[in-house]
């Protein structure tokens, strides 16, 4: 049995977990600062490096009780060093650094990115193969990624975003629409009453074989659909609370159309047989519904990853910690955070 702590500080969560054999969560601890970004309307950074530093000693305190262990129990210290706000990842960085020398447990480096890819195969028992080789997807607020993922240590880029981020559009047009920050759960909620097929809103697809996406165009749309033609103010008053979940509930579908029809042609091309789903926006209701349905046609395995292992978490980095720490060389003190 291997016990991992994870760390998480590369935006505005500032989060702690303790998992075993990289799939067995014993706790994971997130301390959202949604609260003190809010009123900005997005992540002011200077703001989310001062709370990871006040709030980061007692996530780790609260990771280790909820799991019922001291460091003794600790095999290594995993933490998140890229990519990410730089002053956010540094907070995290040294901390785990701290710990591992003081301690005196291997330091393990964790790519963000390729955790949101790896909590999807978290939903197993820890005498279970990993679901790979597989495509994995992450759809984030800060990526829109396929990858093929050939083993645990191997992930290959399929495609990405060439502008905004799937969440970026989604906190973008939460705001138009008046529905606060973050957005993506937001929309996720009021567009339950409203009627996708309402607006008409364009799919970008950058070509029929194209594993890339685009979704500024989307929330310009948006915006002036709100507001009328080449108008960026003024719409929203006039907007009943049937019409702002009709247009949420298009600009949804509009974009798991999109994200649902590149996971398959990115399964198809690869000839993968199972697809991995990660990342804040995967814990969209309609993105999980349809891309469910599809794999089903399709004759695909997915994986969905649960929930709370959406959003930023530690227990992904804690995952993912513990292969790294079989494949590759521990990382030394000089690690460093790479934005
Ligand atoms: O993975 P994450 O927590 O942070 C990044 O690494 O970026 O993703 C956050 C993003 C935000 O843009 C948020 O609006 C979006 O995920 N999000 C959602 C939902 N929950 C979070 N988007 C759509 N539907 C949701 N239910
Ligand atoms: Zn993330």
């Amino acid at each position: 049995m291997t016990v991992i702590l994870g760390i998480e500080t590369s935006c505005d969560e500032t989060a702690a977990a303790v998992v075993v054999d990289g799939c067995d969560v014993r706790s994971n601890v997130v301390a959202s600062q949604i609260d003190l970004h809010k009123k900005y309307g997005g992540v002011v950074p200077e703001i989310a490096s001062r709370a990871h530093i006040e709030w980061l000693d007692g996530t780790i305190a609260e990771a280790l009780e909820q799991a019922g262990m001291t460091h003794d129990a600790i095999d290594a210290v995993a933490v998140s060093n890229r990519p990410g706000l730089v002053g956010s990842l540094l907070i995290g960085v040294t901390a785990a650094k701290t710990l591992a020398w003081a301690w005196q447990k291997p330091l393990v480096a964790v790519d963000h990115l390729e955790a949101h890819a790896y909590s999807p195969a978290m939903n197993r028992a820890p005498d279970e193969p990993l679901p790979l080789p597989a495509v994995a997807f992450v759809v984030s607020g800060g990526h829109t990624s396929l990858y093929d993922v050939a083993s645990v240590d191997r992930q290959d880029l399929l495609g990405a975003t060439t502008d905004d981020a799937a969440g970026e559009a989604f906190d973008k047009v939460a705001t138009i629409l008046g529905l606060g920050y973050p957005g993506g759960p937001a929309i996720d909620r009021v567009a339950r009453n409203g009627n996708p097929q309402a607006v008409a809103f364009p799919r970008a697809r950058l070509g029929r074989d194209s594993l890339d996406f685009s979704f500024s165009g989307i929330k310009t749309a948006v915006l002036y659909h709100v507001n009328g033609p080449g108008k960026t103010t003024g719409g929203l008053a006039r907007l009943t609370d049937t019409d702002i979940a009709d247009i949420a509930a298009s600009f949804q579908a509009a974009v798991v159309d999109v994200l649902v029809d590149k996971a398959i042609l990115a399964a198809r091309r690869t000839k993968r047989q199972t697809l991995l789903l990660g990342g804040g926006v995967a814990a969209n209701g309609r993105l999980r519904e349809q891309l469910a349905a599809r794999c089903r046609e399709h004759g695909l395995t997915l994986h969905l990853a649960r929930p709370a292992l959406c959003t930023d978490n530690a227990a992904m980095i804690a995952g993912l910690g513990y292969h790294r720490l079989r494949d590759r060389p521990p990382a030394g003190l000089d690690l460093a955070a790479n934005a």
